[in-house]
């Protein structure tokens, strides 16, 4: 079954590459419980690329684990995943081979997904390289969709075209829950910025049981790992802050991809934000929406809106510019005009501290590269 808001999880890409194995995992599976990511609703461990041997087995035709960085096996993992109360993802691609060049399962589609089924496998997350014929996503990802509808086992499908394609046409005829919207992320505001404004034409293509997927958040690497490249990368934690947050009103599933065995104090703070993740999690997960007619301008300030459970809604102000912003934001532009005699009663998610806004409008100062989100319920002026 598809889920109804997006999932949240650990994905290995963004830190670990090709440097993966069952040690990393458990002790990263153990720290996932102990820090509470658990509790704060995190579900899903997945284990991206580079899990397997170069080739499969010449008698079965299976993909098998490598040997050296998972000797016991996936189920071992699988089952120690499970034993958690938490849920186990993998990756494949629908290409022969996958993005780092490890056998991918373009024709053994319904033969992987029977063995992810055995080895109790709850996510697959679904690449898109080195394909037989460019141009058929559909197709490759529609026979992958088949393939984990037969396995006997309830297999959360997460597509990754890359947003190539109008993917957001034909990806829910395939029964994925989730897809990506984006190009990869590396650790840098730029990358940031990039994929969070390339998704303000799209947010009407994400809902309930297929959601746009924004990429494994870089959020607390510091410029350790594999996504971590150029000189550019990294990024502040008010920077880390927009990410986040971008990622939570903009509706899209939340992968970590930080090393969470030393994740600092801060993020864990920032990505267990409770009322943040609230907003992700809205049971109506109603797209989010640009209000402000200073769109296209990128360097624009931006107030980004959505309307949530009940009367509230989120309100986002964000600053991917380079310089500081002051201004009004008129509540006109989210249905609320001096006429209807309310103002905002707003609630910042970071500070916790309550303000009102004005009958008519909010003054907003937002210094470059921050944010602020707020929980707003309308109340009368
Ligand atoms: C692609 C995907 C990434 C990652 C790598 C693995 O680039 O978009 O998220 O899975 O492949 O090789």
């Amino acid at each position: 079954m598809n889920p109804k808001t997006p999932p949240l999880g650990w994905n290995t890409w963004n830190t670990f590459g090709e440097k993966i194995n069952e040690q990393l995992i458990l002790q990263s599976v153990d720290k996932f419980v102990e820090l509470g990511l658990k509790d704060a609703g995190y579900e899903y461990v997945v284990i991206d690329d580079c899990w397997s041997m170069r080739e499969r087995d010449p008698k079965t035709n299976e993909i098998v684990p490598d040997p050296v960085k998972f000797p016991r096996g996936m189920k071992f993992v699988a089952d120690y995943v499970h034993r958690k109360g938490l849920k186990f993802g993998m990756y494949s691609c629908a290409g022969t081979r996958t993005c780092a060049d490890y056998p991918g399962s373009y024709d053994h589609e319904f033969l992987d997904a029977r063995t992810f089924a055995r080895w109790g496998v709850d996510f697959l997350k679904y690449d898109y390289c080195d394909m037989p014929f460019s141009g058929q996503a559909e197709f490759y990802y529609r026979r992958m969709g088949q393939a984990l509808r037969t396995c006997g086992r309830d297999i959360l499908f997460s597509a990754c075209n890359w947003g190539s394609e109008d993917v957001w046409r034909w990806i829910r005829t395939t029964g994925a829950g989730m897809y990506r919207s984006t190009g990869d992320i590396f650790d840098a505001f730029e990358s940031t910025k990039s994929i969070a404004v390339s998704q303000m034409p799209k947010f009407d293509t994400s809902a309930p049981y297929c959601f746009n997927d924004m990429d494994m958040l870089t959020v607390g690497m510091y410029k350790k790992g594999n996504v971590a490249h150029g000189n550019a990368a990294t990024q502040t934690f008010d920077e880390y802050k927009v990410q986040f947050g971008a990622w939570c009103v903009w509706g899209s599933p939340l992968m970590l991809g930080c090393d969470i065995r030393s994740m600092d104090k801060e993020t864990l703070a920032l990505v267990t934000n409770k009322e943040l993740l609230k907003i992700n999690q809205d049971p109506l997960a109603l797209q989010p929406y640009m209000p402000e007619t200073c769109w296209p301008n990128k360097e624009e300030p931006r107030v980004a809106a959505r309307l949530l459970e009940g009367k509230d809604l989120a309100l986002m102000f964000v600053n991917f510019g380079e310089n500081d912003a002051w201004g009004r934001f008129h509540l006109e532009r989210v249905g609320l005009p001096y006429q209807s005699g309310m103002k905002l009663k707003m609630r910042d998610v970071f500070t916790k501290k309550i303000s009102y806004s004005g009958r008519d409008t909010v003054p907003y100062h937002i210094p470059a590269h921050t944010c602020q989100v707020y929980r707003c319920t309308p109340v009368n002026a």
